[in-house]
């Protein structure tokens, strides 16, 4: 794909022509307006924990019905939480782009899913997904954690949280690296820049010649770092980009 000509038109400087590849990261801002508390905005507890506190191996070697039942308080809450419009344009953007458009989200909610989008890499996981400690077995989970159902293949009842706590390798990083290399547009939504790898993409996807844009309530520990910054609540600024990007694209085509 020949880089954007100079003249390329675009929104706000987002440069867009038929087949622009997009990577999108989105962090626990945009799930806020759907009431899924972020990590630190309130003072970083969550639960009255802090999730340093309950999101490691060592805390739960040390006490894992207290990280269970984190978990399933957690999953509880966002069974009862409603995707966003913010969930809805990205997964109205992924109807326009199709392929060209990759989702990276640090969420372990669902909210993208039941919004629409199908593309989604979920680099910490899921809340909705369980590991088995025994054999390994990834598995939805089917009862709170803390009941310790049986492995659906090994039968053990020693399932943890199928979410990559601190210390742990992340989900996709391959994936995720061919994809920010490989881009045109970076998109960042909703994250405070605050935890690696995330918070480095901006800058991979930069070397590669990506157009890259920050869509943040407010200005993050990164917000220098990008080519285009819109502030504001996610549920206003992404529909606005994301109208933007697919009238540009459509009228390219
Ligand atoms: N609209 C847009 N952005 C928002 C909104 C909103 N309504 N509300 C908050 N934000 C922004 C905040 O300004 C902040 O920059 O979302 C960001 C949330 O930052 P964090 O709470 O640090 O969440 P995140 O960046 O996703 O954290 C990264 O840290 O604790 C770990 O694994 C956890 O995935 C998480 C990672």
């Amino acid at each position: 794909m020949p880089p954007p000509e100079a003249g390329d038109a675009g929104i706000g400087g987002t440069r867009f022509n038929g087949g622009m590849r997009l990577v999108v990261l989105t962090g626990a801002g945009i799930s806020a307006e759907s009431g899924v508390p972020t990590f630190r905005d309130a003072g970083g507890l969550w639960d009255g924990h802090r999730v340093e506190d309950v999101a490691t191996p060592e805390a739960f070697a040390r006490d894992p019905e207290t990280v269970l039942r984190f978990y399933d308080a957690r999953r509880h809450a966002v069974a009862f939480a409603d995707p966003n419009p913010a969930h809805l344009a990205l997964a109205r953007l992924e109807a326009v782009f199709g392929e060209d458009l990759l989702v990276v989200t640090q969420n372990i909610d669902d909210l993208h899913e039941r919004g629409g989008s199908r593309r989604v890499v979920h680099m910490h996981g899921e809340l909705l997904r369980a590991r088995c400690t025994a054999c390994g077995a990834a598995s939805s989970v089917t009862a709170p954690l803390i009941e310790r159902p049986p492995c659906p293949r090994c039968g053990e009842r020693m399932l943890r949280p199928d979410v990559v706590w601190f210390g742990e390798m992340p989900y996709g990083l391959e994936a995720i690296d061919e994809a920010l290399l490989a881009c045109d547009v970076f998109v960042a939504i909703g994250t405070s820049g605050a935890v690696h790898p995330a918070a480095g993409f901006v800058m991979t996807a930069a070397a590669a010649g990506a157009h890259t844009v920050e869509l943040n309530l407010a200005a993050s520990e990164i917000t220098p770092l990008f080519d285009e910054v819109r502030h504001g609540p996610a549920t206003i600024v992404v529909p606005q980009w994301v109208d933007e990007a697919i009238a540009t694209r459509s009228a390219r085509e």
